[in-house]
């Protein structure tokens, strides 16, 4: 296998408010980490997927994995526990890897929708130049800087602007040097794009999609639902 997936599920969410650590909050009775295993698990590739979670949730994750991976998929699936940071349960995750991968896609499971196009576009841009890749979207709103009070002091240019999403591509070599060289500990990244954009590493877009949007507060189960259920928000 050449392609590995390191699927982050190890968060604890606080922003979304549930009593499940976010990547478990339930969706018509399924886990959001069951739609990405799912997912990655689907592609015609012959790949390692590792699942990086709380530790307490590791043997409810292997019973998942059991139930949802087909036994004649090629794929090798592993669970591993995370960290306190996300770029260190990515790390975690990348250390789990074999040898062998060349190519490495990270997910939030907090993205349960995002769909095999994307995973596929991803994977073709990383390997048709050999530079990190990220999914993303134009920024269609007005920007303005604000002050902690909330009072508007500038419009903000967003022509250049974009929101990016996961499933973000590397090759493997390119993101664990990046990995093991950052100082990530005093500023973490949100992304790791970020951690490959701090080692000077070359970083550029494809086109993302709305379905790919991420569970972070309570708003946004109502927006996963309607993706999940095909109706508009
Ligand atoms: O908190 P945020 O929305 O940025 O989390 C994005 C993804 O990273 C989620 O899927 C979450 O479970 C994961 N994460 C993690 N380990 C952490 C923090 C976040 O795996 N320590």
């Amino acid at each position: 296998p050449t392609l590995g997936v390191v699927l982050v599920a190890a968060g604890r969410g606080e922003r979304l408010g549930a009593d499940a650590p976010k990547a478990f909050v339930e969706l018509h009775g399924r886990a959001l980490v069951e739609f990405g295993i799912a997912v990655a698990t689907s592609l015609p590739h012959a790949g390692c997927l590792v699942v990086v979670v709380p530790e307490d949730r590791a043997a409810q994750t292997l019973d998942l994995v059991d139930r949802i991976v087909p036994a004649e998929a090629p794929w090798t699936v592993t669970v591993v526990p995370g960290g306190r940071e996300r770029h260190e349960s990515v790390r975690f995750g990348l250390d789990a890897l074999p040898e062998s991968i060349d190519t490495v896609l990270v997910h939030d499971a907090a993205r349960p929708f995002a769909s095999a196009n994307l995973f596929e576009r991803v994977i073709a841009e990383v390997r048709g130049t050999g530079d990190s890749v990220v999914p993303a979207l134009p920024v269609v709103d007005t920007l303005k800087r604000i002050d902690a009070d909330g009072i508007v002091h500038e419009t903000v240019d967003r022509a250049p602007l974009v929101a990016v999403q996961t499933p973000q591509g590397f090759p493997r070599e390119t993101l664990a040097a990046a990995h093991a060289t950052a100082q990530l500990h005093t500023d973490p990244p949100t992304d790791d794009a970020e951690v490959v954009q701090r080692a000077g590493g070359r970083v550029r877009t494809v086109r993302g999609e709305m379905n790919a949007h991420k569970l972070t507060t309570p708003d946004d189960l109502r927006i996963l639902d309607s993706i999940m259920t095909g109706n508009a928000v």
